[in-house]
């Protein structure tokens, strides 16, 4: 006999980083409104910062309810350590793998065991505390499809990669497109940052433990790379895209405090005028970069909305904008730390999107229909943008040459107009739109009641509630 929705407990555990922490709570809350009892959890440090920004609370959603409760890696946010992503994961395998296991010991005590564990693959060794305590574990991939193809014929060396010396050399795996060097995920060609690199090929260590590995993106997008990749690896379920399966905003992950004053100002534009500049959590630009960007900006005349965020500690410094650029761009755009970029994308004064190309935000701008301009810095936002631009042709790519003054190589301030003229008034520019608005219905068809995804997370409920029979 199936055991009832109400009593399925779901425990997820996120990698703590903003970019890993919004597509599970987001499947968290899909979950929930399903029915279930759901625990979000990651680790204390940023679950304290999540509290702050957001007030992060329990909360009824639909029929089920959504809890947190976090673990402890035994340091401090701003512990110097934790900048060696080494010695960090190192911790969280460790110290913060046994306190995880007391959380999940406790929900039995609690009278609320766990029926399914999902975690996202840079936290691999929750696989393996799943297992030791017999319950069932999937996994939520947080990157297209097309990158775990990548990623998983580099690790099982199912292809060959360029070398930094081969810049000539594509890459040609079984649907996707031909991929050019910079097209590439850099970690496995240039390899600028090696820890990172360990990192995300460990994401394929436990994998096959999985019963099951859901990915945020959905069938009507990527559907042959998913039969492709459901054949060679584990079954792969498509539940996106996440930010759109409930339309509960309430609950958000933010570890930093939203500006509110920018939508404000964006219901203070026309509509179809502002350009919106987010490179993510993690992106760092250069002192000549953002001196271009906000050139190029205030050039091109047209208003904007720019989040100029502080990276991580070992991911880059404090990013000065030139001087007496606030002061010039007073009356035509708006700067701010940290924005709610679900409500920023889904406004109708914004024209088109500057983006880092994280798969966050291209799933998020290719489903709210806004065009892109994509200038990705690393990793997977190199495939991201090919994927943008050439296989989904919602935007067009910025080009990086070299500055006659200094050659730094940027995206300078006359290819930054350029882009933005091109993607919002230019020849290509209806064609671009149109295509947006194609994908956006996809994407809500998709999670719509009966749509693709939607039956994805049903029949992955189904699953769970057979295994705890
Ligand atoms: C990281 C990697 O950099 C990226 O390449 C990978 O695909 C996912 O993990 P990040 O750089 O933070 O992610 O980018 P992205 O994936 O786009 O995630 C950022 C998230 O923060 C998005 O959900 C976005 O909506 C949110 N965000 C960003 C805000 O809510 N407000 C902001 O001001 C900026």
């Amino acid at each position: 006999m199936e055991s009832k929705k109400s009593s399925l407990h779901v425990l997820l555990v996120s990698f703590p980083a903003q970019g890993h922490i919004n597509p599970l709570l987001r499947l968290a809350k899909c979950l929930a409104s399903k029915g279930l009892l759901v625990t979000f959890s990651t680790t204390e440090t940023i679950g304290n910062m999540m509290k702050e920004a957001t007030n992060t609370k329990s909360s009824n959603i639909g029929q089920g309810e959504l809890r947190f409760e976090f673990f402890s890696e035994g340091w401090e946010v701003d512990e110097p350590q934790r900048a060696n992503l080494d010695a960090w994961m190192n911790q969280l395998r460790t110290v913060g793998r046994e306190s995880f296991t007391e959380l999940i010991n406790r929900q039995s005590e609690m009278g609320r065991p766990v029926s399914c564990i999902i975690n996202n693959p840079f936290v691999p060794w929750a696989t393996d505390v799943a297992a030791e305590l017999g319950i069932p574990c999937a996994v939520l991939w947080v990157q297209s499809c097309a990158v775990y193809s990548i990623y998983y014929h580099f690790q099982h060396q199912l292809a060959t990669f360029p070398k930094p010396d081969q810049r000539d050399m594509t890459l040609d795996l079984p649907s996707l497109p031909s991929l050019e060097f910079d097209d590439i995920p850099d970690f496995l060609t240039l390899n600028p940052y090696d820890s990172l690199r360990k990192v995300i090929l460990s994401q394929f260590k436990n994998l096959d433990k999985a019963f099951c590995v859901l990915v945020d993106s959905f069938e009507e997008l990527e559907r042959e790379t998913i039969e492709v990749m459901s054949r060679i690896s584990a079954p792969i379920k498509p539940v996106g895209p996440l930010f759109r399966s409930t339309k509960d905003a309430s609950v958000r992950g933010d570890i930093w405090k939203a500006a509110d004053d920018c939508i404000q100002w964006l219901g203070s534009q026309s509509p179809n005028s502002v350009v919106y500049i987010s490179f993510g959590s993690v992106v760092s630009l250069s002192k000549e970069q953002l001196e271009e960007l906000s050139a190029g900006l205030l050039k091109s005349g047209a208003p904007f909305l720019w989040v100029v965020k502080t990276p991580p500690a070992d991911m880059g410094s404090k990013p000065e904008l030139p001087d007496g650029f606030k002061k010039e761009a007073e009356g035509k755009g708006m700067v701010v730390e940290w924005c709610s970029q679900e409500q920023v994308l889904a406004h109708s004064a914004v024209s088109c999107f500057l983006t880092h190309c994280g798969w966050n935000s291209s799933m998020e701008c290719l489903t709210s229909g806004v065009p892109v301009i994509a200038f990705p810095q690393w990793g997977d936002q190199n495939t991201n943008a090919k994927l943008l631009i050439d296989a989904y042709g919602v935007g067009i790519r910025m080009k990086k040459t070299p500055r006659e003054k200094d050659g730094a190589a940027v995206g300078t301030r006359d290819e930054v107009e350029r882009c933005i003229f091109k993607v919002t008034k230019g020849s290509e520019a209806e064609t671009i739109k149109k295509n947006a608005l194609k994908w956006k219905e996809a994407a809500e068809a998709a999670v719509a009641d009966g749509g693709s995804s939607y039956r994805n997370i049903e029949l992955f409920v189904d699953d769970i509630q057979r295994m705890a029979s």
